[in-house]
């Protein structure tokens, strides 16, 4: 893709460089390739068999340095492990002005390794000074993330950020998997957020299995 095509995109269409190709990455990526976004994978090595085959998959998406993905997109979303996140954010270079979905989760081997007076995602701003982040994501499995249709109706997603803009940004792009995006107010209900990621992973090694989600009802 040239610049002159990236810079001709309409404005609902949004240039989303995902950071970690694996399988948040990979469902995140194929949703919204489907929606007819402009997706570039931010990976360690955009040469690999694996990054290779997951670009057959996705058909419309390109992959390439972590630092050259983020440069050039206006919305990044940090896919990688917790223990590998200040490191790609370090690698992405100057997000300042960018929407940066953090779909991390800081699971330890005893639970939350941040929590109560702190998040991962509050972290993750730290190591981004001037990016607009939002935690979204992280909530549900990469299944429900890669196949959001249910019966029943449209799946809750929850997000957080200080930004209303970045909010909305995120708000949209997960309407577009098919989720109903709930705001959840400002960056610190990650707080909240990121608990509950613990909670769906019991329940899904508890017996649930990996395709349940969460519903909001209203009256
Ligand atoms: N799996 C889920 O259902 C789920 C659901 C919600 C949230 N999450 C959270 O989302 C994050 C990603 O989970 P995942 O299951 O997608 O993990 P994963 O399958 O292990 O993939 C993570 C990807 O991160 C990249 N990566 C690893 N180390 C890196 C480093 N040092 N620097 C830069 N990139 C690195 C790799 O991509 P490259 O090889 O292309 O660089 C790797 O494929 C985690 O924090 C997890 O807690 C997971």
């Amino acid at each position: 893709m040239t610049e002159k095509s990236i810079l001709a995109l309409p404005p609902s269409i949004r240039r989303i460089a995902i950071i970690g190709t694996g399988r948040v990455g990979s469902a995140l990526a194929g949703g919204w390739v489907k929606a007819k976004h402009s997706v570039t994978l931010g990976t360690r090595d955009a040469h690999s068999d694996k990054v290779r085959a997951l670009l057959g998959q996705l058909g419309a998406a390109l992959a390439t340095t972590i630092a050259r993905a983020a440069a050039a997109a206006e919305v990044v979303v940090l896919a990688t492990p917790w223990t590998a996140a200040q490191e790609a954010i370090a690698a992405a270079g100057d997000l300042s002005g960018k929407v940066l979905i953090d779909c991390t989760n800081p699971i330890g081997p005893t639970g939350l390794a941040v929590g109560h007076t702190t998040s991962g995602a509050e972290q993750v701003a730290s190591w981004a000074p001037g990016a607009l982040v939002v935690k979204a994501f992280n909530t549900i499995g990469a299944e429900v993330m890669a196949n959001a249709q249910y019966a029943a109706g449209r799946p809750a997603l929850l997000l957080c950020g200080d930004d209303a803009g970045a909010r909305q940004t995120t708000a949209q792009l997960a309407a577009d998997l098919g989720f109903e995006p709930v705001d959840c107010g400002p960056l610190r209900l990650a707080r909240g957020l990121e608990p509950m990621a613990v909670v769906w992973i019991t329940l899904a090694r508890a017996g649930l299995g990996r395709e349940f989600a969460w519903a909001l009802l209203r009256r």
